[in-house]
């Protein structure tokens, strides 16, 4: 067999944290930006998990198959092991050794230890650096939330004058409808070193928007387009479960303790005109937020959750019946994270409150200079890039957000914009 150059390019990452283990994720390929640079056979990929990052006591350890037809992609799944600890792993094919990667395993169902949740949303490459990464990274985070938008789809535009980006795409870069297209944006992405910083720092929950397909859309996609664009997600990011024949579930229960219970929604695969997420998984989620007797009950997903004024046609403002079944189920101690409209946001609600993060790097829409005075449910704006950490703990939940100065050249130092509490349904502005 020839001998493969150096194939762990994009890094490796964890995620799905349990209890009692994690999934380890990485990539061969070691010409990531064409096609990936591997023979089309299958190669045995050792996995190694640790206490610590000299990797002499191995905790766990193991052989999985890097497949052609996943890309050469591996998830291992590792369970056995202790709650709300830190592990490190790598990874070894051939001669060749991988990054360390950290992660944590999910506090026990008993525990009440506080949790730090770092974030983010909303990467376009074309339109930055992503060096709010490397501050996320540096965190400390147990868990990183990723709100969609992992990358966007578009091609490089045909008018010179449309492509004056950051960033730009390569000059035959098209918008990606293929499989091929697909894995050659994640693989751009991933290249990044602040990126890879951030999937080497903690385990990662991923839930994808629009434009891990294309912009806009719902049910009446192209189910060819969207089946490649959720295998090559899939293929890039530590998820737990499979992509299926037609679908990929999303939506999914990450218990994080009796201090969070966290639900993770879909809002793309299965919207109708006025019905956000679908019979299924209305019916799901609303059980659960029923039944969840965490002190913080917490809705993860891309969208702006709360009223705006004027109205948003692509959110929750299309979807009233949608949103007002999900706040009368709720307990009083809701929190929805969100993301999608690249600036930062909080929102008071008729239950709960809403921190809305806002992008990593892409571009803001124009916001109104009386959009706050116009909702007076909203509690705080800001119009820079970056990301937010929350804290939650059994006597509080607050959140920070955290800004970079600028994202058109690397470098930018971060700072904290604002932080609040959540009180009920009430915002708390904690002074700085
Ligand atoms: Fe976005």
């Amino acid at each position: 067999m020839a001998k493969i150059k150096f194939p762990f390019t994009l890094g490796v990452a964890s995620g799905e944290p349990a209890p009692d283990g994690v999934i380890l994720w990485t990539r061969l390929a070691p010409d990531p930006l064409n096609g990936g640079g591997m023979p089309k056979s299958a190669f045995d990929v050792r996995w190694e998990l640790a206490e610590d990052d000299t990797f002499l006591k191995l905790t766990a350890s193991g052989t999985t198959r890097a497949q052609p037809a996943g890309a050469h992609s591996v998830h291992v799944k590792v369970s056995g092991l202790r709650s709300s600890s830190v592990y490190f792993y790598r990874f070894r094919v051939e001669g060749h050794t991988s990054r360390v990667g950290r992660t944590k395993t999910a506090p026990a169902p008993t525990s009440t230890a506080p949790l730090r949740i770092a974030v983010a949303s909303c990467q376009r490459y074309e339109h930055g650096h992503f060096t709010a990464y490397k501050h996320l990274a540096a965190e400390n985070p147990d868990v990183i939330l990723h709100l969609g938008d992992y990358i966007y789809e578009y091609g490089k535009p045909a008018d010179p004058a449309l492509g004056r980006y950051v960033r730009p795409l390569k000059d035959s870069a098209a918008a990606c409808s293929t499989l091929a297209a697909y894995r050659e944006r994640y693989a751009l992405y991933r290249l990044d070193p602040d990126l890879q910083a951030a999937h080497a720092a903690a385990p990662w929950l991923t839930i994808p928007d629009d434009h891990e397909v294309v912009n806009n859309y719902g049910k009446t996609v192209d189910l060819k387009r969207r089946k490649a664009a959720y295998q090559a997600n899939y293929e890039h990011l530590p998820y737990r479960v499979k992509p299926g024949a037609d679908a990929m579930q999303f939506s999914r229960w990450r218990p994080l303790g009796k201090v969070v219970d966290l639900l993770l929604a879909d809002v793309r695969q299965y919207r109708t005109p006025g019905d956000m997420l679908g019979p299924a998984q209305t019916t799901w989620l609303l059980d659960r937020l029923k039944g969840s007797t965490a002190r913080w009950t917490v809705l993860a997903q891309p969208l702006f959750f709360a009223p705006r004024n004027p109205p948003s046609t692509d959110s929750w403002d299309a979807y009233p019946a949608s949103r007002s079944k999900i706040l009368q189920a709720a307990p009083d101690s809701f929190v929805v994270l969100s993301g999608d409209v690249h600036n930062a946001w909080a929102a008071e609600l008729d239950r709960g409150v809403e921190f809305v993060a806002t992008a990593i790097t892409s571009a803001p829409p124009a916001v109104r200079d009386d959009a706050l005075e116009r909702n007076p449910h909203l509690g705080f704006f800001d119009g820079h890039r970056g990301y937010l950490v929350a804290n939650a703990s059994m006597d509080e939940f607050t959140v920070d957000y955290r800004t970079v100065a600028y994202v058109d050249r690397p470098g930018a130092p971060v700072s904290t914009a604002a932080s609040f509490r959540a009180v009920g349904n009430k915002l708390e502005r904690i002074d700085l």
